[in-house]
């Protein structure tokens, strides 16, 4: 009960105050800004230097530039973290920090603290995101009057608030030239979501906009992180409301062992998730994690959205391709519960063909690669079979299979089946093998998300289309998909040089 309380507590200091505060005339005195007006600031900016301290940047003494390291040949990173709750700079900050300039070496790393700003009750906090985008707004004038140094080399990052103060920061600065990237990592919901682009994180405030959304479950109508998409490529990992291995489920029991540190911690876990979605991409290269554009996340599961034609795919993270549209895209992905978060997307389709009894089967498939063997992997149909009908599902592992080979397929049966027939069995005893349960098998075929290929699988004997209760049952790549395939692999070769 009081445990209860002190969520719904918490949830409601989220959205406390009137939703119209943040709303204002930013925008308006953007567009005035003419000549760099003499500006405090209200931020901190640090230059992040590996092993020691951040280096104080100030905006005013440029000088502090150079002592500091900075280097206007080289591309810009500024990182803006979000809301705080103790006032203290969160780990993941100089994690991404490190993360960053261990992989791109050549590349400025600076860090907005505005955590005075940020140590404040939530309403007051998401109403100075404005001020603090000015503050950076200001400071990549600078660069640009006294550096040359160009906005379009300049990527801003910004998590839960931070997404939206990036995103005024690049509308403050809407002249000619535009910021190159703004990434916004789950920007915050409450205040944010509904409103007009002028006032959150939209694709206008910079050349390329990205957004990957972790947290988006709702509790009494309200998101910690934002629903809608605000830019050209909108990331759903795990359908975007929660993420694996932060356990939900738990979170009334981890409050009452860990009080409102455990309610902390379960928020964090799927909020910050969204960074380290990030710091992954940075950090594993050779496992980065493809989404798929989709119209929503059940559309997602059913396995019928791994179409990468028309820049329908897209990779998550820093090595996303920047290909600007006029709509926002969403993109959909599973991922681990750990990092390496790869995982690879496979759309499975059966067709049972001329099934005249009614039945619910649970499969067990297992699929052979040249690389990789799946293990088994069970699946439930979730409609009763009759007649014609094609299943598509998704399936996600943690490997890639290589070139599919093989796939053997093992009906379980539904338990009730199961037990009718075997007392059945018992009474009768069965003298043909046409009068067992059997399950009709058309087509089958195996689309991998992250090669793009589709295999189709046939039965060993053409005409052998039954499976039986318990029964495995070994599918084959069909021949005319290995020559297509020989035929694939032997324009490859044409054509290289
Ligand atoms: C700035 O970085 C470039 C590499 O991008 C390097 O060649 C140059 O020496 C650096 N300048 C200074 C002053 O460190
Ligand atoms: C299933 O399709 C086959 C042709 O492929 C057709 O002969 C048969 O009548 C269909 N069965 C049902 C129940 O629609």
């Amino acid at each position: 009960m009081s445990v209860v309380k002190i969520l719904c507590y918490l949830l409601l200091t989220y959205h406390l105050n009137e939703a119209k505060e943040t709303k204002g005339s930013g925008a308006a005195d953007a567009k005035q800004r003419g000549v760099l007006k003499p500006h405090v600031s209200s931020s901190v900016f640090g230059l992040f230097v590996e092993g020691e301290e951040n280096c104080a940047l100030d905006p005013l003494q440029l000088h502090t530039l150079t002592s500091c390291g900075f280097n206007s040949s080289n591309p810009l990173i500024i990182i803006t973290h979000g809301w705080s709750v103790d006032g203290l700079m969160e780990s993941w900050v100089h994690r991404l920090a490190t993360a960053l300039k261990t992989h791109l070496i050549d590349v400025n790393v600076v860090i907005t603290d505005w955590l005075l700003l940020a140590h404040q009750h939530y309403p007051t906090a998401a109403h100075s995101t404005r001020t603090v985008g000015k503050d950076i707004a200001h400071l990549l004038q600078s660069l640009q009057v006294h550096y040359q140094f160009p906005l379009r080399r300049a990527h801003l990052i910004g998590y839960s608030l931070g997404a939206h103060i990036s995103g005024f920061a690049g509308s403050y600065l809407d002249g000619s030239e535009r910021i190159g990237r703004i990434t916004g990592l789950d920007p915050a919901g409450p205040l944010f979501e509904g409103m007009s682009p002028t006032d959150r994180l939209s694709p206008d405030d910079a050349e390329f906009v990205d957004a990957i959304h972790t947290f988006t479950h709702e509790r009494m109508g309200l998101s910690v992180g934002i629903k809608q998409a605000v830019a050209h490529y909108d990331f759903y990992p795990n359908g975007g409301d929660f993420q694996p291995g932060c356990d939900l489920q738990n979170i009334y029991e981890h409050i009452a062992q860990y009080g409102l540190l455990g309610f902390e911690q379960t928020v964090k876990c799927a909020h910050e998730r969204s960074v380290h979605l990030f710091i992954d991409s940075l950090l594993n290269e050779d496992k980065q994690s493809m989404a798929y554009r989709c119209s929503d996340n059940s559309a997602f599961v059913k396995g019928v959205c791994l179409d990468c034609r028309k820049n329908r795919c897209n990779t998550l993270g820093y090595n996303i391709r920047k290909v600007r549209s006029s709509t926002s895209k969403r993109l959909y992905l599973k991922t681990r519960p750990r990092m390496p978060y790869k995982l690879h997307h496979y759309q499975f389709r059966i067709q049972f063909v001329n099934q005249m009894e009614n039945i619910e089967p649970s499969l067990t498939i297992s699929l052979t690669g040249t690389k990789e063997e799946s293990g088994d992997l069970p699946i439930t149909v979730p409609e009763t079979i009759w007649g014609n009908k094609t299943f598509t599902f998704l399936i996600t592992l943690d490997k890639d299979l290589g070139d599919l080979m093989l796939l053997r397929l093992h009906w379980e049966g539904s338990a009730m089946w199961k037990n009718v027939w075997n007392r059945v069995q018992t009474i009768i005893p069965w003298g043909s093998r046409r009068t067992k349960p059997l399950l009709s098998v058309g087509k089958i075929s195996v689309k991998a998300g992250e090669t793009q290929e589709r295999t189709s699988f046939c039965a060993m004997t053409d005409e052998d289309q039954q499976v039986e209760v318990s029964q495995d049952k070994v599918y084959v790549r069909c021949k005319e998909d290995t020559q297509k395939q020989r035929r694939r692999k032997h324009n490859r070769l044409v054509r290289a040089p």
